[in-house]
C-alpha cells in the first residue's frame, strides 16, 4: 500500500502521521496512568493510615509508645479504622499512655480482634483530661476478642487508692475496663494491674469467655475487685489467676448462667454472689457455679450476701471442689434475707478452707436457707432456716428447686 509519489501521497502521508500521533499519545496515556497508579501504591505504601491493611497497627498511627507521650489520638484513629475495615487491631510492643478512650461499635467485622502485646497504660491521677467512670470502656461490639499477653496498666497507685481511703468512699475512681453491651466477648490471656478501682466490669452482655486471665493489685488496694458482673447472661471464666486484696469475682443483680472453673483466687476476698438487694426487686442471680478453684489468703472464700430487708432472689447457686486458705474466720459466708425465697438451691460440693495460720480459726456462716451439703465441706455449714414470713409474691418463684432442696 506503501506507493511514492502521486496526487495521493500528501493525504496519505497526513494520515500516517495521525496514525502515530494516535500511537504516541496512546503509549503517553498508558505510561501516565501507569505512573499514576505506581505512584498511588507507593503512597498507600508509605502512608499506611491511608491504606486498609489486614491489621491495624497503633505504631503506624504514630503512637510512640515511651510511657511519657500522650498515645490517645493515634490509638483512638487507628480503633477507628480497624473497627470501620478489618476489625483486626493491635498494640506492639511499647508502653502506650492513653487517656480515658471509648471504643464503640457496632464495627463493620464480624468478630473484632484486639491483640495486645505491649501494655496500655493509664495517666496519673493527675493528669487525667475525662472525668469519665470507665478508662478503657469498650462498648455496642459483638464477637470482640481481646488476647495477651500484654496488660493494661491502671496507675491505681498515682493518688486514685489514696484519695478513696481519705474520703472513705471509692465511688468516684474509674474502673479500667468496662464492657457494655455485647454479645460474644472473649478475654484471653491478657493481663490487668492496678486499677483506680474494679479492673474489670461486664455489663448488658450475652455470652463471654475469659481464659487465663491475670488481674492483680496490691492486697491493701481499696475496692479493686477483679471482675464484677451484672445484668449479663453467660459468663465462662476458664482458669487465671486474680488478686486484688478484693473480690476476685463479684457476681451481681441481673446475672444468670456464670461459670468459674479452674480459678486461682487471691489474695482477697474470695467469689461473690452479691452484694444483692441494694437495687430492690431487681436483683435476681441464678444459675451460678464455682468449681475447681483454689482460694488463697482469701477473707471469705465463698459468699453470698443479700441485704435484709429487699425482694431479692438466688437460685442455682453452686460451690463444689474448692481448696484454700483463709485470712478470716468468715471462710464460708452465706447471708440471705429471711425471705424464705430469697435464697434457694444453694448446693456446697467437696469445700475445704483452712485457716491460713495457727491463730485463726475458721467457721461458716449460712443464714437464712437450706444448703445442700455434699461430700466433705470444711469449715462445717450448718444453716439457719428462713422464718417464714409472708412475703408479697411479685416476681417469679422457681418451686421446682425449693422442692428439690427440701427432700435433699
Ligand atoms: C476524653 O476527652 C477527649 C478530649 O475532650 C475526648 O476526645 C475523648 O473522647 C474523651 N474520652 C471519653 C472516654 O469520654
Ligand atoms: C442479650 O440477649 C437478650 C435475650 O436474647 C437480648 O434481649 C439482648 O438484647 C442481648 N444483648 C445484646 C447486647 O445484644
Ligand atoms: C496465660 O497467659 C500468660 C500471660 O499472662 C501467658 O504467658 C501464658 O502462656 C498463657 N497460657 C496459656 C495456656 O495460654
Ligand atoms: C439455668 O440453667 C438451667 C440448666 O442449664 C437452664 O435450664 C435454665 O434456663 C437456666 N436459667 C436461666 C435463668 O438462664
Ligand atoms: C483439692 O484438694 C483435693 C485433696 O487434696 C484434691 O484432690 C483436689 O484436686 C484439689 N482441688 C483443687 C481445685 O485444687
Ligand atoms: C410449690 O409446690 C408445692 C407442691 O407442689 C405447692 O404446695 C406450693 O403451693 C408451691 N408454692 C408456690 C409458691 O408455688
Amino acid at each position: 500500500m506503501c506507493i511514492n509519489g502521486g496526487p495521493n501521497s500528501y493525504d496519505f502521508d497526513l494520515s500516517k502521521i495521525f496514525f502515530y500521533l494516535l500511537l504516541i499519545m496512546a503509549i503517553g496515556t498508558t505510561f501516565v496512568i501507569t505512573c499514576t497508579l505506581m505512584m498511588i501504591g507507593f503512597m498507600a505504601a508509605t502512608q499506611p493510615q491511608n491504606l486498609v491493611t489486614s491489621e491495624t497497627d497503633v505504631k503506624t498511627f504514630g503512637a510512640v509508645g515511651d510511657g511519657i507521650t500522650d498515645d490517645s489520638l493515634a490509638v483512638n484513629q487507628a480503633w477507628d479504622v480497624a473497627c470501620s475495615s478489618t476489625g483486626q487491631f493491635k498494640l506492639s510492643a511499647g508502653n502506650f499512655l492513653v487517656q480515658p478512650l471509648s471504643f464503640s461499635g457496632p464495627c463493620k467485622a464480624p468478630v473484632v480482634v484486639v491483640t495486645v502485646i505491649g501494655t496500655l497504660k493509664a495517666p496519673p491521677k493527675n493528669n487525667w483530661i475525662n472525668n469519665t467512670d470507665t478508662w478503657l470502656n469498650f462498648q455496642h461490639i459483638n464477637n470482640l476478642v481481646i488476647t495477651g499477653p500484654g496488660r493494661f496498666d491502671g496507675q491505681g497507685q498515682s493518688g486514685w487508692w489514696d484519695s478513696c481511703k481519705e474520703t472513705k468512699t471509692c465511688e468516684n475512681n474509674p474502673t479500667a475496663l468496662g464492657f457494655n453491651d455485647c454479645n460474644g466477648l472473649k478475654l484471653k490471656s491478657v493481663t490487668s494491674i492496678n486499677s483506680p478501682r474494679n479492673h474489670i466490669s461486664i455489663n448488658a452482655c450475652n455470652g463471654s469467655i475469659i481464659t487465663n486471665i491475670t488481674i492483680i493489685a496490691p492486697k491493701e488496694s481499696p475496692n479493686t475487685d477483679g471482675i464484677d458482673i451484672a445484668n449479663t447472661n453467660g459468663v465462662h471464666v476458664i482458669g487465671g489467676k486474680i488478686g486484688t486484696g478484693d473480690d476476685c469475682i463479684a457476681i451481681n443483680g441481673g446475672s444468670f448462667n456464670i461459670i468459674v472453673n479452674g480459678l486461682f483466687c487471691g489474695p482477697g476476698h474470695g467469689i461473690s454472689v452479691g452484694s444483692l438487694g441494694r437495687n430492690g426487686a431487681t436483683d435476681i442471680v441464678s444459675n451460678v457455679t464455682v468449681a475447681s478453684t483454689i482460694f488463697s489468703d482469701t477473707q471469705n472464700g465463698v459468699r453470698i450476701k443479700t441485704v435484709p430487708q429487699p425482694v431479692v432472689k438466688i437460685s442455682g447457686v453452686t460451690f463444689m471442689d474448692i481448696n484454700g486458705t483463709s485470712s478470716t474466720p468468715e471462710a464460708i459466708d452465706i447471708k440471705c434475707s429471711r425471705n424464705p425465697r430469697s435464697c434457694v438451691g444453694i448446693t456446697l460440693e467437696r469445700i475445704n478452707i483452712q485457716p491460713i495460720n495457727s491463730l485463726i480459726k475458721v467457721a461458716s456462716t449460712c443464714q437464712n436457707t437450706q444448703a445442700r451439703i455434699l461430700g466433705l465441706v470444711f469449715p462445717p455449714v450448718v444453716c439457719t432456716q428462713p422464718n417464714f414470713i409472708v412475703m408479697p409474691l411479685d416476681y417469679d418463684y422457681d418451686n421446682s428447686t425449693a422442692q428439690e432442696i427440701a427432700t435433699a
